[in-house]
């Protein structure tokens, strides 16, 4: 088990056929397919990302799949994602932070605009509705978001949002932590 399968396997369970979800990272779409698998045909996909790069290589893999009548790929900030998306209608939003794989290392996530991305998000989750952030670090991208994002996500509020914070105990390194948001009803 490692956060890629541990979030997926919370989301296999979360997710129902028809849901809007946005998929905060798109990267090389590989969690955006995923998502559009789980919504299927009924349901709704938003993909951000800030690199032209990443936005390709998604809509070229959701095209492949069969995928591009779901899911919509977005060439902007995720901290943007208010624009896109009205309050209280998005079951599920996923953030994979980091690095786009294969790409440049140099152009990473941020704690400003992600922790910006969050507090939009939880706006526009509905009423029980799941918010899953997976932290990266080390490496070129460092601790500074990490570190930024364990402090902010204490500071959500409690009477509407509850945070699980899981933690790899018995894994050397920088395991990516998995952070589990969901609003109250
Ligand atoms: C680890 S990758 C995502 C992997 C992706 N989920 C997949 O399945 O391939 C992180 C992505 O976040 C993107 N990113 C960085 N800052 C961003 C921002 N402010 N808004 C949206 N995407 C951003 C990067 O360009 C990179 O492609």
């Amino acid at each position: 088990m490692n956060t890629l399968t541990l979030v997926h396997k919370y989301l296999r369970q979360f997710i129902r056929p028809g849901d809007c979800i946005i998929d905060a990272t798109a990267g090389n779409g590989r969690d955006t397919q995923f998502l559009c698998e789980l919504t299927g045909e009924a349901g709704r996909v938003l993909a951000f990302d800030i690199q032209p790069q990443a936005v390709e290589n998604t809509k070229k893999r959701l095209t492949e799949h069969g995928w591009d009548g779901v899911g919509t790929v977005i060439l902007d900030s995720h901290a943007n994602m208010a624009q896109y998306a009205r309050p209280g209608s998005v079951d599920c939003i996923v953030f994979n932070l980091g690095w786009l794989p294969g790409g440049d290392h140099s152009i990473f996530t941020h704690a400003d605009s992600t922790i910006a991305a969050i507090q939009a998000g939880l706006e526009l989750l509905r009423d029980g509705g799941l918010m899953c952030v997976s932290i990266y670090s080390g490496g070129a991208s460092g601790y500074e978001e990490r570190d930024a994002l364990l402090e902010y996500v204490k500071t959500i509020d409690s009477k509407q949002y509850t945070v699980l914070t899981v933690q790899f105990s018995n894994r050397t390194g920088d395991p990516p932590i998995p952070v589990f948001i969901t609003k109250s009803i």
